[in-house]
């Protein structure tokens, strides 16, 4: 079990195992309903930052889009690795609000979402990470953050 230095993550590691069964027991059509409208139906670049499990990220991939999961608690990398093991997901271990390692690659994507993620930063946290997720939007790309 690691410590946790990653803002927002404290005690995700610690109630992993409970929490991988919850995260995997909530359908994607049951969580972007109210947006599910706006999302793109053409086959794009999503990233899903806060990934936890993959759960969303497997729903998209499964739609034909090019899906970057990105979660900084191992534990969630791990069993989402092996939970959707056929799913062409790429798993990257960053988090916010830095978003250093995918930052680095300078790329942009249609669709990031932020799922439940957000309320894990302080004020100051959120305006550095949207600082930081609005450099990886591409033009015209939709940002979902619950
Ligand atoms: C409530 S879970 C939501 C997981 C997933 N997005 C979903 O909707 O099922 C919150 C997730 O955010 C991740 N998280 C917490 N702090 C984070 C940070 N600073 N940067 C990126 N992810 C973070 C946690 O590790 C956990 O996987």
């Amino acid at each position: 079990m690691e410590p946790s230095t990653v803002p927002g993550t404290e005690g995700y590691a610690e109630n992993a195992g409970q929490l991988i069964a919850r995260y995997e027991s909530v359908a994607f059509l049951e969580k972007y309903r109210p947006v599910v409208h706006l999302l793109p139906t053409r086959a794009c670049s999503v990233l899903d930052i806060g990934a936890g499990t993959g759960g969303d990220a497997a729903c998209l991939a499964s739609l034909g889009h090019t899906v970057i999961a990105l979660e900084p608690v191992a534990a969630f990398r791990e069993a989402g690795m092996k939970a959707h093991a056929p799913a062409n997901i790429e798993w990257v271990n960053d988090s916010l609000p830095s978003l250093s390692a995918i930052g680095a690659r300078q790329t942009g994507y249609d669709l990031i979402v932020v799922a439940a993620v957000w309320m894990h930063l302080a004020a100051e946290e959120r305006m550095e990470a949207m600082g930081n997720i609005s450099t990886l939007l591409k033009p015209g790309a939709i940002l979902v953050i619950s």
